[in-house]
């Protein structure tokens, strides 16, 4: 096996490893610094010290699913339920937009009560109204046709994680209603429809191994998504995962490293999980290779219902305080925000 600096060389000349390097990078002991600094000269290479911002609204916690490690699964009776009317979403998108920001995330759970008709009726005004910004939607798994619906209503983003690619742990993070195949199928459907496209995982779920990583790493390799978001899973304390332990913040710090090494030109954005977790965890997220934000637009009152996992930050904060919190972590990392819509950037044909 190479060494350490070795295997770094060769996963940013080639943006590739053999699984067998890729399980002994994962499970190494011992401090990340030159792998953090290859990531760091990597992203600056290519997006120099930009970062980029997203706002995002939280726009209902009701969900039709039951998913073992989050908090607003439909089985948790003590979650306390909202739903943002479209008038209260349009005034996040202009308090946003006030602030500077150029791409709305409009993320909910799976709520049978935002229809597809409901969704292109707000996706609609907000392209209406601000025919500047991108629209980027983070609402589940639906048909085809829905996603087509949405994207003719004028959404051009979507986020959905894949949250494990091996068959096996997705069975112990899902009942047996949710399969991964319909969760890839939803995934190669919005990229085939036009939309720049956002997966990812949780790092040191319950069950997973390096082995599952290592899969992840591949399937996102087939994907190849415009962004990859990852964060540590994080223990809810009223889910059926109350007992096992959160993820760690080392973990995925290498990963956000290996990341930017192997998809040098995906956004990657350094998590609200990861800053949960850690004071300092979305600075030290930048400087392992992250290069997007999400701070928080929905409004102050819904702020602690949207309750992932257990502690999240920002929900006491106003949209205005979480902006000019992250233009100052950002730069106490050494970068820049910048308020364009941000697109991935391509490679050089
Ligand atoms: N810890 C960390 N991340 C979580 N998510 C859901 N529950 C948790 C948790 N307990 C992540 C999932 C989902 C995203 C919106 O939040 O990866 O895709
Ligand atoms: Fe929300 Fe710091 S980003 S308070």
């Amino acid at each position: 096996m190479p060494a350490f600096c070795e295997l770094i060389e060769k996963l940013s000349a080639e943006r590739n490893l053999t699984d067998e390097e890729l399980k002994a990078l994962l499970e190494r002991e011992g401090p990340d610094d030159a792998l953090f600094e290859a990531a760091d000269r990597r992203r600056r290479e290519i997006y120099g010290d930009e970062v980029y911002i997203r706002g995002l609204i939280e726009f209902t916690n009701y969900c039709r699913n039951n998913c073992y490690y989050c908090g607003i699964r439909r089985d948790n009776r003590s979650a306390e339920r909202y739903r943002l009317t479209p008038e209260q979403i349009l005034f996040c998108c202009e308090e946003g937009y006030r602030l500077g920001f150029r791409t709305f995330v409009l993320q909910g759970g799976e709520d049978p009560y935002f229809t597809d008709e409901r969704v292109c009726a707000i996706v609609s005004e907000i392209r209406a109204r601000f025919p500047d910004c991108a629209i980027t939607l983070s609402i589940g798994e639906k048909s085809r046709e829905s996603y087509q619906a949405f994207f003719d209503a004028g959404a051009n983003r979507y986020l959905l994680r894949h949250e494990t690619a091996s068959e096996q742990h997705y069975g112990k993070l899902h009942p047996a209603e949710l399969s991964l195949a319909n969760r890839k199928r939803c995934l190669f459907d919005l990229k085939e429809i036009g939309y720049q496209v956002g997966s990812g995982f949780m790092v040191g779920s319950p069950y997973q191994t390096t082995d599952c990583l290592i899969e992840d790493l591949r399937f996102l390799q087939q994907l190849q998504p415009d962004m990859i978001g990852i964060g540590p899973y994080i223990t809810h304390r009223e889910t059926p995962f109350a007992s096992f332990p959160s993820g760690s913040v080392e973990l995925t710090l290498r990963l956000l490293a290996i990341l930017r090494l192997m998809f040098p030109y995906a956004l990657l954005p350094a998590t609200t999980a990861l800053g949960t977790l850690h004071p300092q965890g979305r600075e030290l997220g930048m400087k392992a290779g992250a290069n997007v934000v999400m701070p928080n637009l929905s409004p102050t009152d819904v702020r602690k219902l949207y309750d992932l996992y257990d502690n999240k930050i920002c929900t006491g904060e106003e949209s205005a305080q979480c902006r000019g919190c992250l233009e100052q972590r950002v730069r106490s990392a050494g970068y820049r925000i910048v308020t364009a819509v941000g697109n991935a950037r391509r490679e050089q044909p």
